[in-house]
């Protein structure tokens, strides 16, 4: 049990089956873009810790930087996707991988993707830790998923309650 802030949670997915898939994930994105030399674009703040675990896994040419945006307030999303820190690279006939945490109601993803895709990249795809089918408001293509989990709030690995437990090694799910 871990006791973050007021709340208590129970492991979900241990460290050592996160970092497995990271390696199954990156292999598939060393075959798939090989020769493509992708940028790969994290979506602040969650996706840091995936992103940098993913990113050392990877083996070809490929280059990384970061968007911010911010949907969720404590438990959960406010439908409203705030705070865009634009990117400053030129994603002009790219091959871009968005990479992001988790996937749940899909309302960040599809607002990323829109601001994306105006850039006119070659290719957009989407890498995903975690995604809660149950949750999203209309289907999505995700391309790299790592874990479809039950609709319910976790935490660690990057994800955070209300700025903490993002250092847990573990995925981690509220216990009550
Ligand atoms: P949406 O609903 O737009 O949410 O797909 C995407 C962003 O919201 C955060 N998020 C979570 N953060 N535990 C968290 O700590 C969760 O269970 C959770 N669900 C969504 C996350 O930043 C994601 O990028
Ligand atoms: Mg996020």
């Amino acid at each position: 049990m871990h006791k973050v802030k007021d709340k208590y949670f129970k492991t979900l997915i241990p460290s050592h089956d996160i970092q497995a898939k990271v390696v199954e994930i990156a292999d598939l994105l060393n075959a798939d873009y090989a020769n493509k030399n992708p940028l790969l674009i994290g979506v602040l703040n969650g996706s840091f810790i995936f992103l940098s675990d993913l990113f050392k896994c990877m083996n070809i040419d490929c280059e990384v930087t970061f968007m911010r945006v911010s949907s969720y307030e404590n438990l959960r999303s406010t439908g409203k996707v705030t705070q865009i820190i634009g990117l400053k690279e030129d994603i002009t006939d790219r091959h871009v991988l968005i990479v992001e945490d988790i996937v749940d109601t899909g309302q960040t993803l599809v607002n990323v993707k829109e601001q994306l895709v105006k850039m006119n990249p070659a290719s957009l795809k989407v890498v995903t830790l975690l995604n809660k089918p149950d949750a999203m408001l209309k289907p999505l293509p995700l391309d790299y998923v790592g874990f479809k989990i039950k609709n319910d709030f976790v935490i660690g690995y990057g994800l955070d309650y209300d700025g903490h437990g993002r250092n847990l090694v573990d995925i981690c799910v509220l216990a009550e």
